[in-house]
């Protein structure tokens, strides 16, 4: 079975579980895997350009849903692992990303924040889907950090995206599972974080 195989097998569960409901944004409610099905060392989560748009000093936020009203729900959860597939606690997550119409906040915080992972591990942000700007596919990008380790900066990307084949950054390891809750798209993955 492929790297990127695995991966979907994992995260397969999780969506089955969403579809109970959940009680947004609180993140004690997020239906992910207490325990993840991983018992082998996995392959670290590749890391990928911060590319040009990257602000520091976010806020701590969770919701980004205000900063675009019109765009299209977006629910991205998510578990940060170290390489013995343990769930990382207090783990940074950090989020940025174009708005629906393929433009990023470059003065202020619109669609930027961070959050910390929960004790199994878990992160969600309500966002909303990002829009596509000239030269890439669509993608979120994001920093990742556990306690008392490195950085890793990346991206994630949406399966099916015709433009994924023509971008020169994408990569296949980097893809979401998508699936919906209620009337927002749903988009998981599992970091995995040296
Ligand atoms: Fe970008």
């Amino acid at each position: 079975m492929s790297y990127i195989d695995k991966r979907r097998q994992l995260l397969k569960s999780a969506l089955a579980l969403v579809g109970g409901g959940i009680a947004l944004p609180a993140l004690g409610a997020v239906k992910l895997p207490l325990t993840p099905s991983c018992g082998q060392a996995e392959e670290l989560t590749l890391a990928q350009t911060e590319g040009p748009y990257f602000s520091p000093n976010t806020p701590l936020k969770q919701d980004f849903s205000a900063d675009d009203p019109h765009g299209r729900p977006f629910l991205l959860q998510g578990l940060v692992l170290d390489t013995h597939c343990r769930p990382q606690a207090k783990a940074l997550v950090e989020l940025w990303h174009a708005d629906s119409q393929g433009h990023y906040d470059n003065e202020g915080y619109r669609l930027r924040g961070h959050i910390f992972t929960d004790a199994q591990g878990r992160f969600q942000f309500k966002t909303v889907m990002p829009g596509i700007y000239p030269g890439r596919t669509r993608h979120f990008h994001l920093k990742v950090q556990r306690q008392g380790g490195r950085v890793l900066t990346t991206q994630l990307y949406f399966p099916q995206e015709s433009l994924n084949a023509r971008d020169g950054i994408y990569d296949p390891s980097l893809l979401m599972q998508l699936g919906t809750h209620q009337d927002m798209q749903l988009g998981q993955y599992q970091f995995i974080v040296a």
